[in-house]
């Protein structure tokens, strides 16, 4: 009897060849971007241990209560699989001394774990970009970390994308609302649906999130978050506003934008596009002046940072019709006995003058070459038959444009095969 074939893991995705070019381009352009800011790099353990997570993020969120990659290892240790970024990056910071009287700009890119339901554009193995900045109280930073979003996605050609943005105020205001979504809430707790009526108790402030439109019908009359707002949250809010509308980034204020993650405080935003369905939310961040002090340090340090999500990046530039670009420029075809010397010389001397060449690998005859060619999507074949190899010449055969087929000498292939290849 045959064995079962075994597939990946599911909510696991293979990122195939023909898709691979595209992340490539998405991730040069973030490293492009994150230079052009001044943020470094820094890079960390794919597994953390549990404890990490649930006091950062928050035992009540989904994340932690549903969804963690947890396991035991051999010492009896609890860890996890990060599902996130950010404790990670704090517990370095702290780990390293990073924080002492300085301030750190840093970005982190890799894949992260969540046993969430699979759907497209949500998987459990995910990858994020994200970035963090430690030592700034001002909303200038919040500013910043969202003109980079922008420059992002005008690097990468990308429209569409709307930016939401909101204040939870500081845990004091965002506890006084807390308590005033709930008395609101409770009396219309027959109408809200299951998951919402569970959230009344565990996490209140996620029942805004809500779907249900039953939910949404209640919500229509519940308090407003920026009532609460101290003053000087009102204030932070302003001067990322003024910030914004200073340098011509349009903005939505949702007042019932809150997050998944407990650890925000003041400013929180979301980048969505209405091109990906029910997952449209391709980055987002925000505040977290809290956090470095809760996991321990002994100073408070101020911080914000966003996480943008690669696989919705890419289907994003797939959708916009962003070049896969995976064609070599040159496709080398041979017949002939020796024809293959000349052949090899030719293409190590293109891959010297920075083309990429794919070079026929065993027989066939020209014809059914060049069809290899052109389905190869190459700009041009290189064709080296029995002429070409008595006279130390090569044919130019170009294969996505009307161009003449032209034979020229080797020596002369460095001048005369640039022209093919200028945008
Ligand atoms: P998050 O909202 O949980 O925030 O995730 C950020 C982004 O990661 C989402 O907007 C989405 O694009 C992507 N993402 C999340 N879950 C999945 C999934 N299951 N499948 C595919 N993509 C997903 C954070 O993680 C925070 N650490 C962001 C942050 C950094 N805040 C401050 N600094």
């Amino acid at each position: 009897m045959a064995s079962e074939l075994i597939q990946a893991v599911r909510g696991m995705k293979d990122i195939l060849p023909e898709q691979v070019n595209l992340w490539q381009q998405a991730e040069q352009a973030l490293r492009d971007v994150f230079a052009a800011y001044a943020y470094q790099e820094i890079r960390l353990p794919l597994i953390e241990k549990t404890e990490l997570f649930s006091r950062t993020i928050g035992e009540a969120t989904d994340i932690v209560a549903k969804e963690m990659y947890t396991f035991t290892d051999r010492n009896g240790d609890s860890l996890t699989l990060r599902p996130e970024g950010t404790a990670g990056c704090v517990r370095a910071g702290i780990e390293h001394g990073l924080f002492h009287n300085r301030q750190q700009k840093v970005w982190y890119m890799g894949p992260m774990f969540r046993h969430e339901r699979p759907q497209k554009g949500r998987y459990r193995q995910f990858h994020q970009a994200g970035v963090e900045a430690f030592g700034f109280p001002g909303p200038d930073v919040d500013a910043e970390l969202i003109a980079m979003c922008v420059r992002i996605f005008k690097v990468l050609d990308l429209a569409g994308l709307e930016l939401q943005i909101n204040s939870l105020g500081t845990p004091q205001s965002r506890a006084t609302y807390r308590d005033m979504l709930v008395g609101y809430l409770a009396g219309y707790e027959d109408q809200l649906d299951a998951d919402s009526r569970s959230r009344l108790q565990t996490n209140p402030l996620r029942i805004l999130d809500s779907k249900s439109p039953a939910t949404q019908e209640v919500l229509s009359g519940a308090p407003d978050i920026r009532d609460t707002w101290d003053s000087e949250s009102q204030q932070h809010f302003d001067g990322l506003c003024a910030a914004l509308r200073q340098l011509q980034i349009r903005f939505t204020v949702n007042p019932r934008l809150v997050r998944g993650l407990d650890y925000y405080s003041r400013t929180v935003f979301e980048w969505v596009s209405r091109d990906l369905g029910a997952q449209g939310t391709v980055c987002a961040g925000g505040r977290y002046d809290g956090l470095v002090q809760l996991l321990g340090h002994k100073t408070a340090v101020p911080a914000a940072g966003f996480a943008l999500g690669l696989e919705r990046l890419v289907e994003l530039m797939l959708q916009n019709g962003v070049d896969a670009g995976t064609a070599p420029d040159v496709y080398l075809a041979m017949s002939g006995p020796g024809t293959r010397d000349l052949g090899m010389r030719v293409a190590e001397d293109l891959r010297d003058r920075g083309h990429s060449v794919q070079w026929h690998c065993g027989e066939g005859s020209l014809k059914s070459q060049i069809k290899r060619a052109d389905k190869s999507g190459a700009t041009i074949a290189l064709i080296i038959g029995d002429d070409e190899l008595a006279a130390n010449s090569v044919t130019v055969k170009p294969l996505r444009s009307d161009r003449e087929q032209v034979t020229i000498a080797v020596a002369q292939i460095g001048e005369r095969l640039s022209g093919y290849f200028e945008h």
